[in-house]
């Protein structure tokens, strides 16, 4: 027994060292690939959390669908929308191929166990908010996404690749809206500065913690999930943000942010991480109110559910292919 636990252990090693080697050389893992469990785990909270995302932020927009100024401004809302829905199954499906269940995944969320973007947990008190949110919320979706084309693990880049090609529609539609709003009367122009006024510094803190208290960061780095560092990606989305809001006319909600010569960057005020703390305990304007409608929305898909499974077992479909994943 002993000599078989040291051989077990030996082989492990050997597996960490391949598995690193693989890493460092740009290898990608892929489902059937050994991996430390450590890795797998990661991979999964990463890749559900975002999945999460995408879904509970079809919330905060969806909220607008009905009263969009004009029908163009409608269909393409709910295009964007939509496209976030798909965004969340492409991630549940690269979930599930590490080994976790959609609907696992999914009573994490509805349990409060799981969590997901905290600034889904504001309101959209206005249509400048629709705006607001494209431009800056998957403005600095995209500068966290692009580098995570690149991630090591196979299924989570792949899905990245379509997934930013449409979050890069979503922040020009956003942008366009404010550009139609500060084009427009002072009222509009009021609306889109309130709007930016509200969503900056969460659109900031859609980074994550700084770097020195970002707990799985490191670590994520070195088996090449994570790419650039939290408060890299920040500063990335702050340089190209100013200008943009810059072309608009209208004013960061910052006094201590100012253009520096020798770095070649924007220095910026600090951020109130209480919070974000906060928000994220479960405290933000909106948290109890997306956690109701996702539960409601899972109550309301229980015949559906059902139905595709009865179908499925009548047809000699496994339940894993009628349910559109291959959990292994
Ligand atoms: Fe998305
Ligand atoms: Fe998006």
């Amino acid at each position: 027994m002993r000599t078989q636990e040291i051989e077990a252990e030996k082989a492990d090693l050997e597996n960490e060292r391949e598995f690193q080697v693989k890493i460092e050389a740009g290898i990608r893992i892929e489902p059937r690939d050994w991996m430390p469990d450590g890795y797998r785990r990661a991979l999964i909270r990463q890749i559900s959390q975002h999945a999460h995302s995408e879904i509970v932020g079809q919330l905060p927009e969806a909220n607008w669908i009905t009263r969009a100024p004009t029908l163009e401004r409608k269909l393409i809302l709910l295009a964007k929308v939509q496209d976030e829905a798909g965004h969340g199954l492409y991630l549940y499906c690269a979930a599930e191929t590490l080994g976790a269940s959609r609907d696992e995944l999914t009573l994490q969320l509805l349990s409060g166990k799981a969590r997901y973007s905290s600034i889904f947990n504001y309101p959209t008190l206005s249509w400048a908010d629709v705006g607001a949110i494209g431009w800056l919320v998957d403005g600095a979706a995209i500068m966290n996404q692009v580098p995570l084309q690149r991630c090591s693990y196979g299924p989570y880049g792949r899905a990245m690749v379509r997934i930013c090609k449409e979050e890069s529609f979503h922040q020009r539609q956003g942008f366009d809206i404010m550009r139609a709003l500060c084009e427009g009367t002072k009222l509009q122009r009021e609306m889109a500065q309130d709007a930016l006024d509200r969503w900056w510094w969460p659109a900031l803190m859609m980074f994550g913690p700084p770097d020195e208290q970002s707990v799985h960061s490191e670590q994520s780095m070195a088996w090449g999930i994570k790419q650039s560092s939290n408060d890299t990606l920040r500063q990335k989305f702050v340089d190209q943000t100013v200008p943009q809001a810059e072309y608009l006319g209208l004013v960061i909600p910052d006094d201590d942010l100012q253009w520096d010569d020798k770095e070649g960057r924007y220095n910026f005020g600090p951020i109130d991480w209480a919070e974000f703390a906060s928000v994220l305990a479960g405290n933000g304007p909106c948290n109890r109110e997306r956690i109701a409608a996702r539960l409601k929305a899972w109550n309301d898909g229980a015949w559906f559910r059902e139905g595709l499974l009865a179908a499925a077992h009548a047809g000699g479909t496994t339940e894993e292919s009628a349910c559109g994943g291959t959990a292994e």
